[in-house]
């Protein structure tokens, strides 16, 4: 934390080649809005809340950031520049003002106070962050004079054939003097190639008014990468994947094959989990220690206890596995579902609003939904909760201990006593009382020699 420190985000733009109807800042890398990533800086830098600069969609780029941040309106994006003044009204004079962009999420924390640093070592009025950058593409070029001090910054539009050579290129990141930067930003002029005004003139205005303007280099260009492209987007997010992935594995989580796997930087995982390839992990999913995450399984916003082992193909959302479970392959657990301990859910099993008690089992080819499953119920293959009779959702309960034949048909609301049974091929539509049989299919008849006399006639008829 740095005192007396004013952050400010610049996020007024809409972000024209990102070909999008949403706003730039709000596209998402690993699970969140790509300027939440600048805001978890803002926090880690400064005590003060950041001033977001809000332009365009303003209204979605607020909601999205709530009580994380105050706003200064950009009606017209004028230029950098022009967004910075509109933030001014916030700045303490006096004080230092960290210039970030939304559109720059990269950027590590040590890198900021390493600028922090060297802009209070050489007491400047503005030290910029910058890159080499090969080929050096859009970004603003650094013109240094011979004995290597910065002088100013030329945009790649206003540059020269010399001057778009310069491989040193401006991150979009400064620290200014408050007083050095509210004393000049009204002076900037829009006679440039994009009749814009641009923050980036100051760099000149103070260093021929005589200050002192420095630079710091960032050693790893990546953390000044800007999101101006679905390209770059993908770039960012690809690199956010590898932090998270890094951090886990960290924490002792083992990735079969790293580079195949999504999880969204808002996901947690426990040590000695093992996840496999093709696993994708999003949301505010959880997931224990001692947990096996097979390949291709899906996760969106689960919570996942320990020692669970989840099979090739489960897909998952909004559902609670408790720990021990086993689930799949290819179960579809929808919202509302909670598996007890030691459940067992088996390969095309789908559930929905479902809760299990400790030890039932759905092994094989079932959908319950709307239920309530006692604990070790066992819950035999092909047995279908009929939920919705087209109007409602109704309640099936089957109480601890029940055991539910193959292929029934629980039509709620019914309800299944405990330790009752029901017969294999069963269509249930009134309650079970505890411990009772319940059957409800035809009685079987054998026909002796029904079937020869037909293969008999049969033959006679080919003739
Ligand atoms: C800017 C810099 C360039 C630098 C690059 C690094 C200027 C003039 N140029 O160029 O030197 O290499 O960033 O990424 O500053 N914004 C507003 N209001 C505006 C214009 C922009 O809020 O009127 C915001 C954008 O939403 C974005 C940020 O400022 O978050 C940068 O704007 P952008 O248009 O992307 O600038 P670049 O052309 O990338
Ligand atoms: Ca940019």
């Amino acid at each position: 934390m740095t005192e007396n420190l004013d952050v400010v985000i610049l996020a007024a733009g809409l972000g024209t080649r990102m070909k999008s109807a949403t706003v730039k800042v709000l596209h998402r890398a690993a699970g969140r809005p790509i300027v939440d990533y600048v805001l978890d800086l803002a926090g880690q830098v400064s005590s003060r809340l950041p001033v977001v600069v809000v332009g365009h969609q303003r209204d979605a780029v607020q909601a999205s950031i709530g009580d994380r941040a105050r706003f200064a309106v950009q009606e017209q994006q004028l230029g950098t520049g022009h967004a910075v003044l509109q933030a001014a009204p916030y700045v303490t004079p006096g004080g230092r003002v960290l210039i970030l962009s939304g559109d720059v999420p990269l950027t590590r924390l040590e890198t900021l106070k390493g600028l922090i640093e060297e802009h209070v070592r050489s007491q400047n009025a503005l030290t910029v962050l910058t890159m080499r950058l090969n080929p050096p593409e859009m970004y603003g070029r650094v013109m240094r004079d011979e004995s290597g001090a910065v002088q100013r910054i030329v945009e790649a539009k206003d540059a020269s054939a010399d001057e778009l050579k310069i491989d040193e290129v401006n991150s979009g990141i400064y620290l200014f003097e408050a007083d050095a930067l509210l004393d000049n930003l009204r002076r900037l002029s829009t006679n440039n190639a994009q009749g814009e005004y641009y923050l980036t003139d100051l760099l000149a205005a103070l260093s021929d008014a005589g200050k002192r303007v420095g630079a710091v280099v960032v050693g790893d260009p990546v953390e000044a990468l800007g999101v101006n492209s679905r390209a770059e987007l993908a770039t960012v997010e690809g690199e956010i994947q590898r932090r998270v992935l890094n951090r886990l594995m960290g924490d002792g989580v083992t990735f079969r094959n790293p580079a195949t796997v999504v999880v969204d930087s808002t996901v947690i995982i426990g040590a000695d989990s093992v996840v496999y390839p093709f696993a994708i992990l999003e949301g505010t999913t959880r997931v224990g220690h001692d947990c096996v995450i097979e390949p291709g399984v899906h996760l969106l916003n689960c919570t996942v206890g320990d020692n669970v082992h989840l099979k090739t193909g489960t897909v998952a959302e909004g559902a609670i596995i408790e720990d021990g479970a086993i689930v799949g392959p290819y179960a579809h657990l929808r919202p509302g579902t909670r598996l007890g301990r030691h459940v067992k859910i088996g390969n095309f099993v789908e559930t929905k609003k479902a809760v299990f008690g400790e030890g039932a089992k759905a092994s094989h080819l079932s959908y319950i939904g709307d239920a309530e499953v006692g604990k070790d119920v066992n819950i035999g293959a092909g047995t279908i909760t009929c939920n919705y009779d087209g109007v409602n959702k109704n309640t099936t309960v089957l109480e601890d201990g029940a055991f539910i034949g193959s292929d029934s048909q629980l039509v709620a609301p019914v309800r299944v006593g405990k330790g009752a049974y029901v017969g294999a091929g069963s269509t249930i539509t009134k309650d079970v009382p505890p411990d009772a049989l319940a059957i409800s299919r035809s009685p079987q008849r054998v026909v002796e020699g029904w079937a020869a006399q037909r293969r008999k006639e049969q033959k006679t008829r080919d003739r």
